[in-house]
């Protein structure tokens, strides 16, 4: 395979892409189950499990309500609670009382939240599941932390969405976006996935839209990788999860001269010295409001 710089082989499949037909959208149960497959491929997921208990729980353990209040949580965007589960566990510890709701609209992944949580052994924990979108909820009392763990791409105005979690939070409650920045996957989801009908926010677009309402953030950048030894392996037209998910649709109907740019790409985007594995990183931005 000839060697390009990651600018060229984009360009390339830019225009492989502009010479094609849409791809079809991931719909419902298959994004669930690409999602799945595409964190199995993944060392994210699992740092990310223990990211956000350990730097979290000590941000959430100091504030004068603690005592008479529960602690507030509302995970947006919880998919199956993978990641929420180790977070509340944590959180509900030595009797702390936590009120942990998901808020999650495919009602097959809000149900996998609800079991998931439900089965943790934390009697100070109660979960509420809401099955529908963020912006048509209403949090019946101030909370302590909301939390976007790879959901805020979705939104249809991400300045609405950020305004609407931060009238949530009670003075001193944070504000976690876990999103990717905009290179070197995101971009082929940007490229190859049909139409959401806006921008596909990314973690710069967070960065931006926190820094204008002035609040303090700490931000950091996790490092991960992502092994698409397997996918690369699995014939044309079968069932590709893992690359169905990374660029947001399926792909089974992708083009030859489509899959040859975009195979060249993620061959010029990968690690030096291990050609199927691509560098993975999420950037995380935890905001306080005053
Ligand atoms: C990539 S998944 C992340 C799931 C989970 N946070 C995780 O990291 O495993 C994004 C999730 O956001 C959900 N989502 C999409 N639009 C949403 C909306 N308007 N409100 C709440 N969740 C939404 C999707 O259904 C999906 O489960």
């Amino acid at each position: 395979m000839p060697t390009l710089s990651p600018f060229t082989s984009l360009h390339q499949l830019r225009q492989a892409v502009a010479g094609s037909a849409a791809l079809p959208d991931l719909s419902g149960v298959h994004y669930a189950y690409s999602h799945a497959a595409y964190e199995a491929a993944s060392d994210q997921r699992a740092s990310l499990q223990e990211w956000l208990p350990r730097e979290l729980s000590p941000l959430l353990g100091a504030g004068p309500w603690l005592g008479t209040e529960p602690l507030r949580v509302i995970g947006v965007g919880v998919g199956d609670g993978s990641v929420d589960a180790p977070l509340a566990a944590a959180l509900a510890t030595d009797g702390r009382q936590v009120e942990y709701t998901g808020i999650e609209p495919h009602a097959a992944s809000a149900a996998g939240f609800e079991a998931r949580l439900g089965a943790l052994d934390a009697d100070s924990l109660t979960v509420t599941t809401v099955a529908g979108a963020f912006d048509d909820y209403e949090a019946p009392a101030p909370v302590d932390l909301v939390h976007f763990v790879h959901s805020l791409y979705y939104m249809t105005d991400l300045a609405t969405t950020l305004d609407h979690a931060l009238a949530m939070l009670r003075p001193g409650g944070l504000l976690v976006s876990a999103t990717a920045p905009r290179e070197p996957l995101c971009v082929l989801t940007e490229l190859l996935s049909p139409c959401i009908g806006h921008r596909l926010w990314c973690a710069e677009d967070v960065t931006t839209e926190l820094a204008a309402r002035r609040l303090e953030v700490r931000s950091e950048t996790m490092l991960a990788e992502l092994d698409l030894g397997g996918m690369r392996t699995a014939p044309h037209g079968a069932d590709e999860p893992v690359l169905d998910f990374l660029v947001g649709a399926r792909t089974a109907t992708m083009t030859a001269e489509v899959r040859e740019q975009l195979m060249m790409y993620l061959a010029e985007v990968a690690l030096p010295g291990n050609p199927e594995v691509v560098p993975h990183p999420i950037d995380i931005a935890i905001a306080r409001v005053s």
